[in-house]
C-alpha cells in the first residue's frame, strides 16, 4: 500500500489505483465528465483537474489517469483549479447550451453564462461512446473523425457501419444523451438500398445504422438486432435457436 495525502487527509492506496479512484474511495468529490469505472481513463475533459506535489514541485494533472505515488499530496481545491475547472465548464456550456449534464455541471461550478459564443452542438467530445464501443462491447462502429471545430464521433466515413450491432452501450453511457436509437415497426428497405425489408428494425441515428431486429417465434414481437444475438451466440457459444423466444414466452 502506498501513502499519500489528499486535502490534508492521510490516505493509503493500492498500488496502481488513480487519485480520482483514491479521492472517490474517501468520499472526496472531483468532477468528471470522461471518466466511468468500466472504462481506461482517457484524460480528454480536464474537469477532474487537481494539484500534485512531488519532490517538492507542484503542478496541475488530471486525476483520473494519474497514478497515485508514496508520499503525493493532492490538493482537489484551490483558487487556480477552481477558475480552470470553470473555465473548461464555460466553453463546454457556450458548446452544448441544451445538454442537462454540462448545465447542471455549470450550476455546481458556480457557471451561469457561457461568455463565449455560442454554439448548438450536443456532443461534448469525451469519448465514452468510443471507449465503450471497443473496449466493452469489442465492436469498434465508431471512431472521432475531422480535426478541430469539425471534430466528431461518427461512424466510419460517415456511412453506414458495418460493425455496430445495435447494442445501445454508446447511448447507455453517452453523458450528454445525444445519441438517437429507435426501435421502429415496418421497417422496408431496410438499409435504404432495397437490399433487405424487416418487420422492425433498430435505428442508430447518429452512425447512420439500421439493424433488423430478430422476431420471437412465438409471439412475434422484436426481440433484439439480429446482428448484435448472431455476436453475443457466438461469443458464448449459444447456439443461435436459443435467442428464438422473447423474454416473456420464454417464461
Ligand atoms: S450501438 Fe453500435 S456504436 Fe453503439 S456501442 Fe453498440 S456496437 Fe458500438
Ligand atoms: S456522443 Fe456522447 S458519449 Fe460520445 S463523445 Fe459525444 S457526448 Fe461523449
Ligand atoms: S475525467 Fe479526467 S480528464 Fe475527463
Amino acid at each position: 500500500m502506498l501513502k499519500l495525502t489528499i486535502d490534508g487527509k492521510e490516505l493509503t492506496a493500492a498500488e496502481g489505483s488513480t487519485i480520482l479512484q483514491v479521492a472517490r474511495n474517501n468520499r472526496i468529490d472531483i468532477p468528471t465528465f470522461c471518466n466511468h469505472e468500466a472504462l481506461e481513463p482517457w484524460g480528454a475533459c480536464r474537469l477532474c483537474i487537481v494539484e500534485v506535489v512531488e519532490d517538492g514541485r507542484s503542478r496541475l494533472v488530471t486525476s483520473c489517469n494519474f497514478p497515485v505515488k508514496n508520499g503525493l499530496k493532492v490538493t482537489t481545491k484551490n483558487k487556480s483549479i477552481d477558475a480552470t475547472r470553470k473555465m473548461i465548464v464555460e466553453l463546454l456550456l457556450a458548446r452544448c447550451p441544451n445538454a442537462r449534464a454540462v448545465r447542471d455541471m455549470a450550476e455546481k461550478l458556480g457557471v451561469s453564462e457561457p461568455r463565449f459564443t455560442i454554439e448548438n452542438e450536443s456532443c461534448i467530445l469525451c469519448g465514452m461512446c468510443v471507449r465503450v464501443c471497443r473496449e466493452i462491447v469489442g465492436a469498434q462502429a465508431i471512431t472521432f473523425a475531422y480535426r478541430g471545430s469539425k471534430k466528431q464521433v461518427a461512424s466510419p466515413f460517415l456511412t453506414r457501419s458495418a460493425d455496430c450491432i445495435g447494442c445501445g452501450a454508446c447511448v447507455y453511457v453517452c453523458p450528454t444523451q445525444c445519441i438517437g436509437m429507435d426501435d421502429v415497426a415496418g421497417a422496408q428497405d431496410i438499409y435504404a438500398d432495397g437490399a433487405e425489408t424487416a418487420d422492425y428494425a433498430r435505428v442508430m441515428k447518429n452512425w447512420r445504422t439500421r439493424l433488423p431486429l430478430k422476431v420471437c417465434t412465438v409471439c412475434g414481437n422484436p426481440i433484439a438486432p439480429e446482428f448484435q444475438l448472431q455476436v453475443l451466440a457466438k461469443r458464448v457459444g449459444l447456439s443461435p435457436e436459443r435467442l428464438d423466444l422473447c423474454q416473456t414466452c420464454k417464461e
